[in-house]
């Protein structure tokens, strides 16, 4: 059996690409890291990888436009002989094309109990709703954003002397734990096969 290998795509802090990343460099997580991307060339996220020692790429939106973009990032992945794209606070929606490319190979986590409050902005939504409980999902993505088969979810409740600020900090938290142990289930039901490598 190989050990798969993950390519990272962030757009900001990158905490949940962090752990991640550290799983994978203390085996916790059975994967090797292809490399860590952004659309951001000032994602923090990217500093945190590079002293960690993993390859960093960026893919330029803004200067090449979405559909040249998603090629650079669709090279890279084949490039790199990636097996899994994992997605960590990337804020592009990747097109249906993109998504049909690696179909069932992009996994996201949403800060939200989806389908409840999709979008950019799950965690302030749900707290600008008054929900009483919100949470967290891991899901495989597909062509509809935020959508796909669920992989994992947690529910979190909101607390009557929550802030925003320490609501998003619980939510966090849950993340952290619930991506790596997730990952590392699913890599384990789903192992990359020989054929699948050398193609
Ligand atoms: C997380 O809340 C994740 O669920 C959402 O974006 C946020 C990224 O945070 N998709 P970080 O960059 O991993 O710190």
């Amino acid at each position: 059996m190989y050990l798969p290998r993950i390519a990272i795509l962030i757009s900001g802090k990158g905490s949940n690409m962090e752990v991640i990343l550290k799983a994978c460099l203390e085996s916790e997580l059975p994967a090797d890291i292809s490399f860590v991307g952004s659309d951001n060339i000032n994602a923090k996220g990217l500093e945190t990888a590079a002293a960690l020692g993993a390859p960093t790429r960026v893919f330029f939106y803004k200067r090449d436009g979405r559909k040249a973009a998603e090629e650079a990032i669709a090279s890279a992945i084949e490039e790199t002989k990636t097996d899994w794209i994992i997605l960590a606070g990337f804020m592009k929606i990747l097109s249906p094309d993109f998504v049909r490319r690696f179909p069932e190979k992009i996994i996201n986590i949403h800060p939200a109990m989806l389908p409840l409050f999709p979008g950019a902005h799950g965690i302030r939504d749900a707290w600008e709703a008054r929900a009483d409980h919100t949470g967290v999902t891991v899901h495989i993505v597909d062509e509809e954003v935020d959508h796909g088969r669920i992989l994992a979810q947690e529910e979190i409740e909101i607390l009557p002397d929550d802030t925003l600020e320490t609501l998003e900090e619980r939510i966090h938290r849950v993340e952290h734990r619930i991506y790596k142990e997730t990952l590392i289930k699913h890599f384990l039901e789903n192992p990359i096969s020989i054929e699948e490598r050398e193609e």
